[in-house]
């Protein structure tokens, strides 16, 4: 990839701008916010790491959303994160806005791009992403289940002792409280995490991944994570750049798929040159079938509230 831009520099933006970099996944990045020279001193802080990380990437800030100009890929992380005791719905509103105005600008300015939603809550801003651009959904998509996927398998490896490295777990549906962490689909160097771990410590596994946002949060009191969610995006980008056509677990648009069309929700996708090359659809048994349709249905119960 030539250019990648960044809307929004926070921690997650500036995290990710920092990841990118590292791993050379682009030549140019631009990172744009509203706040005066906060990206720009966030590009010169990162692009100042280079000789020390030894990358070729350059680095630019701006006040402009004009300036992304020529990308290949927009990444949107503006808006205002959840307080402690907030749900991810009760953004929705403030963060809506802010989408919309990014989003006319990047159909203006990058009508090649493909459009990365972080923002919160995520499913419904990839959804009203998708709309408002009019694009085809491979390149419009959301960043949640790698993060929430990744979570689960740090806690699976905590609780065995086990490298994190052998360890691959798969989160569907919303990123919010009705996320589904598939445990069937969860294993240990192909074993099922069951062979290990009794029902009690995977049920407290599942419920620490699904409020691993908020854990967070309630640590850290005004921030909200940034570090891991970074390192999800950069994975994603990574699979398109490089033509991986990696298996990631990603906010996409159905069209059919798990009997839903017209909502954006997460679930397993290919990823390659051309962004979300494919929906996969895994037969699921009649548990995480009701488990996926009451994620869907609280999905539906915000984009409700886009529509009105
Ligand atoms: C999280 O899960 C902020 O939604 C983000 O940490």
């Amino acid at each position: 990839m030539q250019k990648i831009t960044i809307v929004g520099v926070g921690r997650v933006g500036e995290s990710t701008a920092h990841n990118l970099a590292k791993h050379e996944t682009c030549r140019e990045i631009m990172l744009i916010d509203i706040m005066e020279g906060v990206p720009q001193g966030t590009a010169l802080d990162i692009q100042e790491s280079a000789p020390i990380y030894d990358f070729d990437t350059k680095l630019t800030g701006s006040n402009e959303l004009k300036d992304m100009a020529g990308s290949d890929m927009v990444v949107i992380t503006a808006g205002v994160p959840r307080k402690p005791g907030m749900s991810r719905s009760d953004v929705l509103e403030t963060n809506l806005a802010v989408l919309y105005g990014i989003v006319d600008e990047v159909v203006k300015h990058a009508p090649q791009a493909m459009l990365l939603t972080v923002t919160n809550p995520v499913d419904v801003l990839t959804y009203a992403a998708w709309k408002r651009t009019g694009w085809p959904r491979h390149r419009v998509f959301g960043m949640a289940g790698v993060l929430d996927s990744a979570r689960m398998a740090s806690f699976v490896a905590m609780e065995t002792g086990f490298s994190v490295k052998d360890i691959n777990a798969m989160v569907l549906g919303g990123h919010g409280d009705s996320m589904v962490p598939m445990t069937r689909f969860t294993t240990i160097n192909g074993i099922p995490v069951e062979h290990f771990l009794s029902k009690e410590k995977i049920e407290k596994i599942i419920k620490r991944t699904r409020e691993g946002g908020a854990e967070i949060l309630n640590l850290r009191k005004t921030a909200s994570a940034y570090d891991a969610p970074a390192a999800a995006i950069a994975s994603m980008i990574d699979a398109i750049s490089h033509n991986r056509r990696h298996i990631l677990p990603a906010v996409a648009v159905l069209d059919g798929e798990y009997g839903l069309k017209d909502i954006c929700m997460g679930v397993p996708c290919v990823f390659g040159e051309h962004g979300m090359e494919k929906v996969i659809e895994l037969p699921l048994i009649a548990q995480e079938a009701a488990e996926f349709k009451r994620s869907a249905e609280s999905v539906r119960a915000d984009l409700a509230k886009l529509k009105n």
